[in-house]
């Protein structure tokens, strides 16, 4: 699963190196973006052109692996439908809303409840994760969800 797939990058990447998978959802706010990622035709793929938070809320779909390079964007600038959906991803993962927080950390921990027991995900996130107030939940949400996680940085 990819939550937020632009003009399909990863779903590229998957035809170009005939990588072997069962079934990709890619996900996709902006209808021209999601259009470009269709237009790939990567088989037994489906993009679905909506909120993540919203597709994360509803599905009950389950994932082996979710790759991402997710929107980075102050909840301040989410409209009221899509602060209630990232709220409730938060509540689900037992986690304190505040609006003070970026969209990443609702694409990161949502896209953790979505994963299969041994499920994996590889995100594009900002080096900040690591230092900022605003991240402590998160960085605790993913040393308590996660058995291993290696960080690439450059
Ligand atoms: C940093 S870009 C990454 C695009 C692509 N994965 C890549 O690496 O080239 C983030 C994408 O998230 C999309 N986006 C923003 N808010 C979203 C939301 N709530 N749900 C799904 N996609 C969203 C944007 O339209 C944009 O295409």
């Amino acid at each position: 699963m990819e939550p937020s797939c632009g003009d399909g990058v990863f779903l590229r990447q998957l035809k170009v190196q005939n990588q072997k998978f069962n079934k990709v959802i890619a996900i996709e706010l902006n209808r021209a973006e999601a259009e470009k990622a269709d237009n790939i035709h990567l088989d037994n793929t489906s993009v679905i052109n909506t909120d993540f938070h919203l597709y994360c809320n509803e599905t009950i779909d389950q994932f082996d692996f979710v790759v991402g390079n997710p929107p980075y964007i102050c909840y301040q600038y989410f409209d009221e439908e899509q602060q209630k959906d990232a709220a409730k991803i938060f509540h689900r993962a037992g986690l304190k809303y505040t609006k003070l927080t970026n969209a990443w950390v609702s694409f990161v921990v949502g896209s953790s409840l979505l994963l299969k027991e041994k499920g994996k995900i590889g995100f594009v996130i900002p080096a900040k994760i690591l230092q900022v107030s605003y991240a402590k939940q998160p960085r605790e949400f993913l040393a308590h969800f996660y058995n291993k996680i290696n960080i690439i940085s450059f």
